[in-house]
């Protein structure tokens, strides 16, 4: 029976929890073995009590849990945790299953610690999106989150109400939001601003995407597309700078009659896109604001998002939300504990891991395998003597009991 260790996320201003009450249940049907660590989950509202009721066990005693793992559920990549002295990857046993977000690209140390380890990294952030992934893909999920309550503190810090209201005291006018970026976030921002009443203008630049924003009810701002700006996997390429001068004219006339701008434009592995310069900032309605969920620590797709700040320039409030999803940790943790119960139905059809390379969802999301790193992009990112390193490993067994700190991670986008 496979023992499956559901740590405690330690990252600050971390509430999620990578399994619930309800997913420990199905995982106990499946036939798994399911270790707690005490309190993982009462910042997302779920005592330990639950886990129990539910099948779990609850320890508190990760260090021992760690070492029995045959899996690992976990939301941050492996940190070393100060209040146990441990080092969570080193610590993994060799060819334990880690199942967790790892972003391989910006934390080579970490993947070449897993690889060391002999671990097997499933990286919930690798996972292509295909419509047989759907239920395993937790960016998705989590960014559906974020783009439902980056509308929600627009309109908190609105001073004007969004609906339309026709009342005794006069007729208020709807407010005007303008969504730049139409991917999971945006369409659920766009989603979101409608049901509150809102009127909605969206600027998007994959073409299929004005259908999904029509059907949402808000209005695509037409511009005339440049050929190719969609890649075969459907993401947005990185746009000619022509291009973007004439994208930030266009929606700076749209924003500066807006009363909210949601932003969440992204090219997979580039910087964002910049498309709100300080002029059109200065240009937009005393009171608007701006969410800027782009933003990350090397600037977002406003010029004046500061990242987890809250700014006021030119009379516009402008917010760069860290972490939304563990704003709403109840919601949030079910989704990502579905997600990772799809993943486990996925390599465990019956109660024997079963990894199919030929598989694009495992091919593409196992990071490190048998001691060796599987992620093209980081292999190049690593010298080749580090990858020599990475490839021939020392048996896992001779750093048990390493307790060299290992570095901050890195959540910057990949
Ligand atoms: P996504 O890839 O689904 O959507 C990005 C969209 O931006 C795509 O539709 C793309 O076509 C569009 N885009 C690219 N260049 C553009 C341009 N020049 N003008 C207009 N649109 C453009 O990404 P997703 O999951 O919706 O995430 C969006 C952003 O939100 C990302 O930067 C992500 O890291 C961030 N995010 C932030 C969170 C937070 O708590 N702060 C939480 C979740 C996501």
């Amino acid at each position: 029976m496979p023992v499956v260790f559901v740590p405690r996320e330690t990252e600050p201003g971390e509430t999620r929890v990578a399994a619930t009450p309800a997913s420990v249940r199905a995982l106990t049907k499946k036939g798994f073995r399911v270790v707690l660590e005490s309190g993982a989950g009462v910042l997302s509202s779920f005592a330990d009590e639950d886990y129990r009721n539910a099948g779990a066990e609850v320890s508190s005693d990760p260090r021992s849990a760690y070492w029995v793992a045959d899996i690992v559920l976990k939301l941050h990549p492996p940190v070393y945790r100060k209040d146990l002295n441990l080092d969570e990857a080193s610590k993994l046993k060799p060819g334990a299953l880690l199942i967790s977000f790892l972003w391989p690209i910006q934390n080579l140390v970490i993947l070449q610690r897993l690889a060391t380890a002999q671990a097997t990294v499933f990286a919930m952030d690798q996972i292509p999106r295909i419509s047989r992934a759907q239920s395993m893909d937790a960016l998705t999920s989590q960014s559906n989150i974020a783009g439902y309550k980056a509308v929600i503190l627009a309109a908190n810090a609105l001073p004007k109400l969004f609906p339309m209201m026709m009342t005794a005291s006069g007729t208020i006018k709807p407010a005007k939001v303008v969504v730049l970026g139409a991917g999971v976030a945006g369409l659920q921002a766009i989603a979101t601003a409608k049901r509150l009443g809102a009127v909605v203008e969206v600027s998007d630049i994959r073409p299929a995407v004005k259908e999904q924003v029509e059907s949402l009810g808000g209005r695509f701002i037409e511009i005339e597309m440049d050929a190719g700006m969609e890649d075969s996997g459907g993401y947005a390429k990185e746009v000619s700078a022509d291009f973007l001068k004439r994208q930030q004219d266009l929606v700076r006339k749209h924003m500066i009659h807006a009363d909210v701008v949601i932003t969440t434009a992204l090219v997979p592995g580039k910087p964002a896109p910049m498309l709100v310069p300080e002029e059109t900032v200065q240009a937009m309605r005393a009171g608007s604001v701006i969410v800027d969920l782009a933003a990350g620590e090397k600037g977002g797709n406003c010029a004046l998002s500061v990242l987890g700040e809250e700014v006021s320039k030119h009379g516009v409030t402008i917010l760069a939300p860290k972490n939304l999803a563990a704003t709403q940790p109840i919601d949030a943790s079910a989704m990502y504990a579905n997600n990772i119960l799809a993943v486990l139905r996925h390599l465990y059809p019956e109660v024997e891991l079963q990894l199919d390379f030929e598989d694009p969802i495992t091919n593409g999301s196992i990071v490190t395998h048998n001691g060796e790193i599987r992620h093209e992009g980081a292999l190049k990112n690593l010298s080749p003597a580090q990858r020599k390193r990475a490839n021939t490993n020392p048996p896992a067994s001779s750093l048990e009991g390493s307790t060299t700190p290992a570095p901050e991670t890195d959540k910057s986008k990949e």
